[in-house]
């Protein structure tokens, strides 16, 4: 016994010792690090960067580069960057404190259609009546994106409650429980519980709740302007060249609990420290450990076709990383043997990602305003994420400078971009017959008129994203982006433009009465916008 009592003693001191000598990193390694993001910077064409280094108690934030390329303004650890769905990690959370402060009357595992006290109604009776929190907040419900509608946003004026209420436009895309489809729209529902039991917003729960009791006092969930000072402007690769994003994008509408959240350095301090689990943050909110835990909690292994871009095995890779499922707004991997609760997003420019190893008390985030390789989004955030937790363990990094502007090569091989002329043909029916305007009750409006650019071409128009539509013979059209969504169509130099959805008109004898949008362009189940009564235009 005594010598058991020794050795927890010695530990015990060890801990001491070494938690009295903690330093985040030796100014060796920081000025290796630096100089390694400066690096990828260089080469990835990445204007502006904002970094986050916790351990145990040590932070330090790392801003670089410019946050308006215009003006030049350099990034400082306030400036404001986008989170995307990172969002989703602190929505998730919020909804964890929700049913701890319920006193366990509402839990994951409750149908949702109870905690409404209303009918709802999704596209089967099933799916009504048994879906829960946990469901919505760890993507396995098998519904649709909803096709275009995942892109253009909402009609802006919708409600939170009329999105909820013409949600049974979402077709099932995979099989309820089994499948992991992200989705928008229902995490958008999970917040709306929230809001439906306590009365409160979402962005005044999540204020209230979440970030003023973690002093991120400077994270915003809702902003008028996102080009006011002290929020980084983002740019989009248009065939190499970066090109400022239009601001009115990031307009989420009622969506906001899945993607609307700004946050800098500084904030992020408290952000990894509290989801390391620090205890004074962990009780600020009144989220026992546990709870938090179960948030991470893988449940649900992602499909064969995300998982073989996350995962790197020690066949192909110096260093394994493995993807081993997701939890409830949280992807989990095991990093050289060890638990990762992460999150990444790349939207409008911006691409962010979490990474966090509890065992080690080490959490790394960064978030970037642009980069030249928008095809791959992840990777120049995945060389420096490696190398900073690498550098933070102890470990010596395994991916260095001439590696890090060719990653994921040499390790693996990147597929070839497609370049592929595309036919068109003739429709079965003349232009005009497909010209007019199209509605879903829950996506909205969509516009299509015959183009005055293109030949034999239609133009697009639902909310702020633009297109046209060229025919492949049949009633099946293609649609490219244009406008602000050009990037997406050719998004590489020389290279032909890629189609980005494809659209299947219905016709009852010589009348258009519908047009079909499937989940992608490989295929998947459609959303149906119904064609309207013609309406005199007025001139
Ligand atoms: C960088 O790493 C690659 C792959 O591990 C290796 O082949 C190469 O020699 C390294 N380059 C330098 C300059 O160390």
């Amino acid at each position: 016994m005594a010598s058991v009592a020794t050795i927890m003693f010695s530990l015990g001191l060890m801990t001491m010792l070494s938690a009295t000598k903690a330093e985040l990193l030796s100014s060796e390694d920081e000025q290796r690090l630096v100089s390694f993001v400066n690096h990828v910077m260089e080469c990835r064409n990445i204007p502006g960067l904002t970094m986050t280094l916790v351990k145990g108690k040590e932070h330090k934030t790392f801003p670089m580069g410019v946050s308006n390329k215009e003006t030049g303004e350099k990034v400082d650890s306030s400036t404001l960057f986008y989170l995307g769905s990172l969002t989703q990690s602190f929505t998730s959370t919020l909804i964890a404190v929700l049913t701890q402060r319920s006193g366990n009357v509402i839990h994951f595992d409750s149908p949702i259609s109870q905690l409404i006290g209303g009918e709802l109604r999704l596209t089967n009776r099933v799916l009504s009546e048994e879906i829960t929190l946990r469901d919505a907040l760890m993507h396995r419900t098998g519904l649709s994106t909803g096709s275009i509608g995942s892109l253009t946003g909402l009609p802006k004026a919708m409600s939170r409650g009329e999105v909820i209420n013409h949600l049974k436009h979402l077709p099932l895309l995979g099989v309820f429980r089994d499948d992991f489809s992200f989705n928008q729209f229902i995490y958008t529902l999970a917040a709306y519980v929230g809001e439906k039991i306590t009365g409160t917003s979402w962005e005044k729960l999540m204020r209230t709740h979440l970030l003023d009791r973690l002093l991120m006092s400077s994270t915003l969930v809702e902003a008028d302007d996102v080009t006011a000072p002290g929020f980084a402007r983002s740019y989009v690769s248009n065939q190499g060249v970066l090109k400022p994003i239009n601001p009115k994008l990031f307009d989420a509408g009622p969506l906001a609990p899945a993607s609307f959240m700004f946050s800098n350095a500084d904030d992020m301090i408290k952000g990894l420290k509290f989801f390391l689990g620090a205890p004074n943050l962990l009780s600020q909110v009144q989220l026992p450990p546990p709870v938090l835990e179960e948030v991470m909690n893988p449940r649900l292994l992602l499909p064969v076709g995300f998982r073989a871009t996350l995962d790197k095995s020690s066949y192909a890779w110096p260093v394994s990383d493995i993807s081993v499922g997701y939890a409830m707004g949280f992807f989990r991997n095991i990093y050289r043997g060890m638990q990762v609760p992460w999150h990444a997003s790349s939207t409008h420019g911006f691409t962010s990602i979490m990474w966090l190893v509890p065992e080690r008390s080490v959490g790394v985030f960064i978030s970037i305003n642009g980069q030249k390789y928008s095809t791959t989004p992840l990777s120049s955030l995945q060389t420096i994420t490696y190398t900073a937790t690498d550098l933070l363990l102890g470990e010596e990094p395994w991916i260095n400078e001439t590696t890090a502007c060719t990653f994921p090569e040499p390790w693996i091989k990147m597929p070839e971009f497609p370049d592929v002329k595309l036919d068109t043909k003739d429709p079965d029916h003349a232009l005009e017959a497909y010209v007019g305007t199209f509605g879903n009750d829950l996506l909205g409006d969509m516009i299509l008129r015959k183009s005055t650019t293109q030949d034999k071409a239609l133009a697009m128009v639902m909310a702020d994203v633009t297109g046209y539509l060229v025919p492949e013979g049949g009633n099946i059209f293609r649609l490219f982006l244009d406008g602000d969504f050009n990037h997406l169509r050719q998004p590489e130099e020389g290279k032909q433009p890629l189609p980005f959805l494809r659209f299947f008109f219905d016709f009852k004898a010589k009348e258009c009465v519908a047009v079909k949008v499937p989940d992608s362009i490989f295929g998947g189940s459609p959303v149906t916008f119904h064609k309207k009564p013609d309406v005199k235009e007025e001139l």
